[in-house]
């Protein structure tokens, strides 16, 4: 058995850096026992296995492709080397698990997919944002219309670092803002313009404002790894209500607010007294209590209950390749 409740089954996680040491963590929590563990620098499988100390360190990545025991492998690697490992793991068999954005070049990403349906072998795409349950709550107020007609959503990502050398913030941070819209509206919206900085490393930009359109709904995705404070926003503005998600306000990463603006119609006035004034609205806001669960537990879970007919993956190939279009005409 290799489901969720097999907590026994040998798993196996590569690249034990920041992100694969958060992993690591949540495995554990989630109770699996036989974690083993392989990075190209051995000083941080070694890091690793000093905070955990059930975890077996392999110093060759060939000992987790040989062992038949393992069928499940989560890379937590960058994506400029993620193509050579991950395709060795998926012609070896294994389901696999690749943290966003996954790979550098579409053509990279067709191929693993390829491989993985030949060798009936799962792909999923670690977009957390997607089994968040904040992100859920949201996507339900927006399906029951609460906040009526959308006009407009922003998304602000920023922190000083981490700064990666092999990909653009774009790629790094505007993938979770892209699969946020993706996740919620089925959809991507179209390019309006990309302006972008790179103020560290030629050819790599470190700042990036995407302005975007999605059927009438302007959205602006704002990214910096270059920012003294960490900001997580996502504000939606409704034609009857607006929502801010603020993942750093931990008590109240949620408000809605009875807040909206609009002109008034010219027929509701005497056209004398008429001024073109907006009208502001402004009533009581909640902070609603949300039952929520880490998401990237929520992301793992679905991982191993997902199949490759009727429960595929939701972040699948096909999730992951409309982020990478995006992603690689910008
Ligand atoms: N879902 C999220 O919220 C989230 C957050 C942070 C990072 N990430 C993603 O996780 C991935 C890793 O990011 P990170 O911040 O942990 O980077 P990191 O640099 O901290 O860690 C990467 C690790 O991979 C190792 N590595 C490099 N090449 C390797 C290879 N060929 N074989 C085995 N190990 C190799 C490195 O030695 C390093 O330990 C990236 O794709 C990133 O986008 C996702």
């Amino acid at each position: 058995m290799n489901s969720f409740t097999d907590k026994n089954q040998e798993i196996a996680l590569i690249g034990c850096g920041y992100w694969g040491t958060i992993i690591a963590k949540t495995l554990i929590e989630l109770n699996f026992k036989n974690i083993s563990i392989y990075d190209a620098n051995k000083n941080n499988s070694k890091t690793l296995k000093n905070k955990y100390k059930n975890l077996i360190v392999e110093n060759k990545f060939s000992k987790i492709l040989e062992n038949d025991e393992i069928k499940n492998v989560f890379f937590a690697t960058p994506p400029s080397k993620n193509y050579k490992i991950v395709k060795n793991a998926l012609l070896h068999k294994k389901n696999v698990f690749i943290e966003k954005p996954g790979v550098t070049k579409i053509s990279e990403l067709k191929s693993l997919n390829l491989i993985s349906i030949k060798n009936k072998c799962k792909l999923m795409f670690g977009y957390v944002y997607c089994y968040n349950d904040y992100i859920e709550f949201i996507k339900k107020t927006l399906n029951k219309k609460k906040l009526g007609q959308i006009l407009y959503i922003s998304f602000h990502r920023q922190n000083l670092g981490p700064i990666r050398s092999d990909v653009n913030v774009a790629d790094d941070l505007s993938s979770h803002d892209l699969s946020i819209i993706l996740y919620l509206f089925k959809k991507l919206p179209k390019v309006l313009k990309h302006i972008k900085y790179s103020l560290l490393k030629k050819n790599i930009y470190d700042i990036s404002n995407l302005h975007m359109k999605l059927k009438n709904i302007y959205i602006d995705i704002n990214n910096s790894w270059l920012n003294p404070k960490k900001i997580r926003t996502l504000t939606i503005i409704g034609t009857k209500k607006m929502l801010l998600f603020d993942e750093m306000n931990l008590d109240e990463p949620i408000k809605i607010y009875d807040k909206y603006a609009t002109y008034p119609k010219i027929q509701d006035f005497n056209k004398k007294f008429f001024k073109s004034k907006a009208l502001i609205h402004v009533g009581k806001n909640i902070s609603p209590k949300i039952k929520t669960k880490p998401a990237l537990a929520n992301e793992i879970k679905h991982f191993f209950n997902s199949d490759l007919t009727k429960n595929k993956p939701i972040t699948n190939y096909k999730f992951s390749l409309k982020i990478l279009n995006v992603l690689k005409r910008i």
